[in-house]
């Protein structure tokens, strides 16, 4: 036993004053980390069902309480009891996952594939590869991949190739805008023989016909802004079956940023996909996506724990930990400014779908639900204070 009462509730009122400005520690996670530790379950398989993020905020919770002891030089941490030896976060993720999961190498290679520069111009942010799995793993548990066709509206993530790589979808279509994204994708589907199409497509026109009411499911990950989550989640529900049972995946943020996304922004949302497009919100999975520059990504994290844990105080540690995984595009520059990390999946059901925007996204729409670029809306914020 690690844990006395005294120390629970020590974590607790911690992680309470923690958690408005990081989303990464709640109660929750630090209180699960503290479960495992306990059960000495192996850090694989913490951080493979748990944020990185978070897992480092734990860790340097509990090595501040005196909890944890550190060795630096042979990357091991461990409890009086328990001993592990760790190098890096992101190869544990990769291990953890692998176990469950055979691709492990194509996952890899993915990795390095989608590492292109990023334009920011289209809202490009992919997702860590922590994020990727549990999306996965979400849209699985569903059965919306397996024996389905399935469309991706933009997809700088390569979810595409994951899902192919590790499920058994019927089809798989990729629209996006981005030819170098689609060779990359076109290349792997090759290597691998998994047949995904692509289709070059800017999205403020409606779908191509021959796309449209032919899927299973939909996944987008938009804009972080009104006006993209809809367009893009209206290509979607263009995309998708009549008359049968479909589903729709897209993401959004859970925190408000009075930018982009207040809770009467978020409100509006819902009831637009519920009563406009007539979907049923079957599930949605919190702080469930992570967003991170492929760079930064290859970055041993064990590293920048190791080096956090010499900071004298838990919150210089904190402060540490925060400048090393702030990723470096010009559009996440004002990351921490709006806390883009809390973002959803959120998992939509349809039989009769029906998309609120199904012509161009033209003045008149944009009139109604704003620009759909979320970049342009913070762009425009900067320059109006300097
Ligand atoms: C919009 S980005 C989303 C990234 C992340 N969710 C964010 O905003 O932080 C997802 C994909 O959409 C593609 N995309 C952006 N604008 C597009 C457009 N007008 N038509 C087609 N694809 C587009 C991008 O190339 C990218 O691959």
């Amino acid at each position: 036993m690690i844990v006395d009462e005294r120390f629970l509730s020590e974590l607790v009122a911690f992680c309470r004053s923690k958690v408005p400005s990081d989303p990464n520690l709640t109660v929750y996670e630090a209180a699960r980390l503290l479960r495992q530790l306990e059960d000495g379950v192996a850090i694989s398989d913490i951080s493979c069902k748990m944020m990185v993020s978070s897992v480092m905020a734990a860790l340097g919770f509990l090595y501040y309480k005196g909890v944890l002891n550190v060795n630096r030089e042979e990357c091991t941490v461990s409890t009086p009891e328990i001993e592990w030896n760790v190098k890096s976060f992101i190869e544990l993720e990769i291990k953890g996952v692998s176990r469950l999961l055979p691709q492990r190498e194509a996952i890899s290679r993915l990795l390095r594939k989608r590492d292109v520069e990023i334009i920011f111009e289209f809202s490009q942010l992919p997702i860590n590869v922590e994020s990727l799995m549990r999306k996965f793993a979400l849209m699985q548990s569903f059965q919306d991949i397996d024996g389905k066709d399935v469309i991706f509206i933009g997809d700088d993530d390569f979810m595409s190739v994951v899902c192919s790589l590790l499920g058994l979808p019927r089809r798989v279509v990729v629209v996006d805008l981005d030819e170098r994204l689609l060779e990359g994708i076109k290349e792997l589907s090759d290597e691998h023989g998994l047949n995904i199409e692509t289709v070059k497509h800017n999205l403020i026109h409606p779908l191509p016909k021959e796309l449209q009411g032919s899927f299973d499911t939909f996944c987008t990950d938009s804009p972080h802004c009104l006006g993209g989550i809809l367009l893009f989640v209206s290509r979607g529900v263009s995309a998708l079956k009549r008359d049968v049972e479909t589903a729709g995946y897209f993401v959004f943020q859970t925190v408000n940023e009075p930018l982009l996304m207040e809770f009467e922004t978020r409100q509006r949302l819902v009831k637009l996909i519920t009563n406009e497009m007539n979907g049923v919100i079957q599930c949605m999975l919190p702080a469930s996506i992570k967003y991170i520059t492929p760079r930064d990504e290859k970055e041993k994290l064990m590293d920048v724990f190791l080096n956090a844990v010499k900071e004298p105080s838990l919150d210089d540690y904190f402060k540490r930990i925060e400048e090393a995984l702030r990723p470096s595009s010009r559009f996440i520059e004002f990351y921490p400014e709006f806390s883009m990390e809390a973002a959803l999946i959120a998992r939509v059901a349809f039989r009769k779908p029906k998309p609120l925007i199904e012509g161009d996204y033209d003045k008149e729409a944009e009139k109604k639900y704003g620009p759909v670029y979320s970049w342009a809306i913070i762009e425009k914020h900067i320059a109006e204070k300097s």
